[in-house]
């Protein structure tokens, strides 16, 4: 994606609608890290074990499935601003009752309730935001989107390492999980009530008959009218094209292909391990000799500093430099970083207590080859490769599949730990990043700087799937 020329006049009504849909990243992001310093007390509190916190985790996980597999009929029937609403409704009462819950099983069922507004915010926001940006700034409103997932994960490490240690209510100092999953109600609150004053998405409303209700949104945001005409020329250009993904699914081996490719890569960045780290981080730096809860909870914080920081590795080079160099550099170090963590943690850490910090010196280096490959570019080339009539299927499916490995991995680690022991869990996910270079090498194309037309010419003429790119 070659930088947008700078806009013209962009007005505050834009960055406010940027804002606010961009909160919904932020959600996903708090949800996404807040339950990782909840575990150990909500463990001690239901008296629980293993299995049952791999459940609570993951709960969150199948909710999303859900949530995305409703998404594309909510939005495209009741509007996307309402389904943002709407999500936005059950992101407060979501985390309201998870705060409340009394025992596992209604905080198992919560966290899939609330899981569903992660699924639904995750795939209508940047439906919505990639609809009504205006041209010149799409391409900065929907990395900001990402980037506002990363940082809704810090913040919840930061808010949960005060909870955890600092904080004093009712008498009591430190361990409190139940604000740390209550508080998400608040941002929750702010987005729903900033949504109440954005705009319908103009692209949704043509498609509705609402021409003219379109084209005010586009006077509230200020746009010249030689700015709408090339707007809404843009809108009728694109509604000429019918999706009919599910009949294109059944006739065409070459879409199948592209949904294929989706599939893979989403399945390969969800195995990377990326969220063992991102759901269990205390309980690995506990495998690391750091038995202090502070101590792993400020470890935490400092995972998530490092991986909203390499992201901006990614959004810097991957117009310059492509997607596969930067894929090939990341899975690489990803690899070695998991590798080195596994054979120290094979070492008697307890005996040999040194060892502790080159292993999590480590795991911060994955961290850091994952936030400046896998993390955003996976999702741009998953919005880069099915043909147009096909792109809402080819999203939903290469979505979907995120959220259920998402699931299989936060269902799985503390069983392997327990299974394997943590210096072989970490063997295999560094001997896996290994591995998946050999995929980038024989399926996946260079799709820089190459028109999304061009893609789509290749895909369907039967082009070979590296090859569908440069
Ligand atoms: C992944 C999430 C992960 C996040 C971490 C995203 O690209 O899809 O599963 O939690 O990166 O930053």
């Amino acid at each position: 994606m070659p930088n947008p020329p700078a806009p013209k006049k962009v007005s505050f009504i834009v960055y406010f609608i940027g804002f606010t849909a961009a909160l919904a990243g932020l959600l996903f992001g708090l949800d996404v890290g807040v339950i990782s310093g909840a575990q150990h007390f909500i463990e001690q509190d239901f008296k629980i074990g293993d299995k049952e916190i791999e459940i609570i985790v993951s709960a969150l996980l199948w909710g999303a499935v859900f949530g995305t597999l409703i998404s594309g009929v909510l939005s495209s029937h009741f509007g996307r601003r309402r389904t943002i609403l709407v999500s936005a409704v059950i992101f407060v009462i979501g985390s309201l009752a998870c705060s409340m819950a009394h025992n596992e099983h209604t905080l198992i069922i919560s966290r899939f309730f609330l899981g569903i507004a992660v699924g639904v915010a995750s795939f209508t926001a940047p439906l919505y935001l990639s609809e009504i940006a205006p041209r010149t700034v799409r391409g900065s409103m929907i990395s900001m989107y990402q980037l506002m997932i990363t940082i809704g994960i810090v913040l919840a490490f930061l808010s949960d390492t005060w909870l955890a240690s600092y904080a004093t209510f009712g008498g009591v100092t430190g361990g409190h999980w139940r604000v740390m999953l209550g508080i998400i109600a608040i941002p929750a609150a702010v987005m729903f009530t900033g949504v109440l004053f954005l705009p319908e998405s103009p692209r949704w409303l043509f498609l509705k008959g609402f021409k003219e209700h379109a084209v005010n949104v586009f006077k509230r945001m200020h746009l010249d009218d030689v700015e709408i005409a090339a707007e809404v020329q843009e809108i009728e250009d694109s509604m000429k094209v019918k999706q009919n993904g599910f009949q294109m699914f059944l006739k065409n081996s070459n879409f199948r292909r592209a949904i294929g490719l989706g599939i893979g890569l989403q399945i390969i960045q969800q195995l990377t391990g990326i969220n063992v780290v991102m759901y269990y981080a205390p309980k690995i730096f506990a495998l690391a000799g750091f038995e202090n809860v502070s101590e792993q909870m400020w470890g935490t914080v400092i995972v998530g500093i490092t991986n909203v920081l390499a992201t901006f590795i990614a959004i810097a080079f991957v117009d310059r430099l492509g997607r596969k160099p930067i894929m090939y550099a990341g899975f690489l170090v990803m690899g070695l970083a998991l590798l080195t963590v596994g054979l120290l943690f094979n070492m008697d850490i307890e005996k040999n207590p040194g060892l502790g910090y080159p292993a999590i010196g480590a795991l911060l280096v994955f961290i850091v080859g994952f936030a400046m490959s896998a993390g955003p570019i996976i999702w741009v080339i998953c919005s880069e490769i099915y043909p147009l009539a096909g792109r809402d299927l080819g999203v939903t499916c290469s979505t979907a599949t995120n959220w259920i490995s998402n699931a299989i991995v936060g269902q799985t680690f503390l069983t392997m730990l327990a299974t394997f022991g943590g210096g072989n869990t970490f063997l295999l996910y560094g001997g896996l990043n290994a591995l998946f270079i050999i995929f980038f090498v024989i399926f996946v194309p260079e799709t820089k700087g190459i028109s999304l037309e061009q893609i789509e010419r290749n895909l369907m003429s039967g082009r070979i799937l590296r090859k569908i790119g440069r």
